[in-house]
């Protein structure tokens, strides 16, 4: 039997602690250190730079090397060859479906789009005005209010139940939040179109006019949401787990991990990146813009990634894409594309990026495509969320799955006030 490999952990005080190794099937090995309370002590390490919350066989990504797999296969061959549906069944499941089992997928989540017709009432209480992430998160957690047939969690029957449901109607609920927004009628979705001709029909269609799709922007949008739809445990699938080891529904933790995206650090850098675009409005103020990057007076949003310290892999396809788009709708010339490709090249260019290792990832192409599709900016983070629906419910499922599984727990270094007594307001 292969011996227990160990990291030995010596204090000042002299105590010491044999803290065991583990080894994943890719990526470095971890020190578990559950151990260490016994000693009385914790690490320290905000915003998990080395820490590594759960074991996972879904998603696997290494920086370095700008790899991203999803169980197993490349990003980049299931962005050419695969189907955001097939994906989703992929990361639920953990294998590509067969003939058969495609098929069944298909028909079961086009039979789940409509949401009961009571949750368009919902929308009527908020302003027309109001951003359409703020709806979503209101409006997914209401699911939890509709479905209860499929809510307790340690039924397998009933994760899958909430599983599809999530993954058919949050498009729905999105493209609803679109139209709410702009003042047109909610279309119905229908079911003899794909999973994105569909969302793309209930986004862009009116009951006045046919809705014909064109093949080049659904296969964008499908790459949007094959790209997006997974990426291990960043902030709002870190979201999602830590809600859903409390025992919460699988509608509320998903609202919750819509609520986590919405920042301009993480979902909100799509929106930010093409505003930035527009702020900056033409390529001779470029150098000006990267200098105030540099004097660190803001951030070039759409640029830099925790994990990749190199090409995010996903920006290289979107770019790819990005292109594609552009041409198909002759718009190779347009104003901040031009600004976009000339940010480009100085960020990768550049000392100051390069040092950094500042890549341009891939919210800074999907903005651009996004817009190219008729997709208002405030949709953008939306669209992120439709996409990374299937992450957080296949991350959810797998952590309840997990006989082992306890609610999370973070742990503080206190650096407040010592014990003190309490003063009379009259002595204060
Ligand atoms: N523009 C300019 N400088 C940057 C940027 C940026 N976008 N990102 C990082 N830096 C600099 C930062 O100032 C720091 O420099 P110094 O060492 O001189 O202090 C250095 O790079 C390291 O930055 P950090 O803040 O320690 O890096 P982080 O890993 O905490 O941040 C990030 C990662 C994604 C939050 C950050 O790169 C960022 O804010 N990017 C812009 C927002 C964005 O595009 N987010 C989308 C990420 S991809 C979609 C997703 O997965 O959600």
């Amino acid at each position: 039997m292969e011996k227990q490999r160990v990291a030995t952990l010596t204090l000042d005080d002299g105590r010491s602690i044999e803290l065991p190794m583990m080894s994943g099937t890719l990526g470095p090995d971890v020190i578990d250190i559950h151990g260490l309370s016994k000693l009385g002590i914790f690490t320290f390490d905000p915003a998990f730079f080395s820490t590594a919350s759960c074991t996972s066989e879904i998603t696997f990504i290494d920086g370095e090397e700008g790899l991203l797999y999803y169980r197993g296969y490349p990003i980049e061959q299931l962005a050419k060859n695969s189907d955001f549906l097939e994906v989703c069944y992929l990361l639920l499941n953990g294998d590509l479906p067969n003939a058969e089992q495609k098929q069944e997928f298909n028909t079961l989540i086009t039979h789940h789009t409509m949401v009961h017709d009571q949750l368009a009432r919902f929308y009527n209480g908020f302003r027309r005005d109001a951003h359409p992430m703020a709806v979503m998160v209101g409006v997914v957690g209401a699911l939890s209010a509709f479905y209860h047939d499929s809510l307790d969690i340690n039924n397998p029957q009933h994760r899958a139940v909430s599983a599809q449901r999530l993954l058919a109607k949050v498009p729905t609920i999105a493209a609803m939040s679109h139209k709410y927004n702009i003042g047109e009628p909610f279309m119905y979705p229908k079911n003899k179109f794909t999973f994105v001709e569909n969302f793309m029909y209930m986004m862009f269609a009116t009951p006045a006019e046919e809705y014909v799709p064109n093949p080049t922007l659904v296969r964008a949008l499908e790459r949007i949401f094959i790209l997006h739809a997974d990426h291990e445990q960043n902030a709002s699938t870190s979201t999602v787990r830590l809600a859903g080891s409390s025992g919460a529904n699988p509608f509320a933790c998903v609202a919750s991990g819509i609520a986590a995206l919405w920042g301009p650090a993480h979902g909100g850098a799509n929106e930010a990146a093409l505003k930035m675009l527009e702020e900056i409005g033409d390529i001779s103020n470029v150098d000006e813009y990267v200098q105030g990057v540099k004097d660190k007076k803001y951030r070039l949003m759409g640029f830099g990634h925790r994990v990749y310290k190199n090409m995010d892999p996903r920006a290289s396809v979107m770019r790819e894409t990005c292109y594609e788009v552009l041409k198909e709708l002759g718009l190779e010339n347009d104003k901040l594309f031009k600004l976009a490709m000339a940010l480009e090249k100085i960020a990768l260019s550049d000392p100051y990026f390069i040092e950094r290792k500042l890549y341009p990832n891939v919210d800074f192409y999907s903005g651009i495509v996004l817009r190219a599709l008729g997709i208002p900016t405030n949709m953008f983070t939306v669209i992120f969320a439709v996409g990374r629906t299937i992450g957080w419910i296949s991350q959810w499922n797998e952590m309840i799955a997990d006989k082992g599984q306890k609610i999370g727990r973070p742990r503080q270094l206190y650096i407040g006030e010592k014990r003190r007594d309490y003063v009379a307001v009259n002595q204060r």
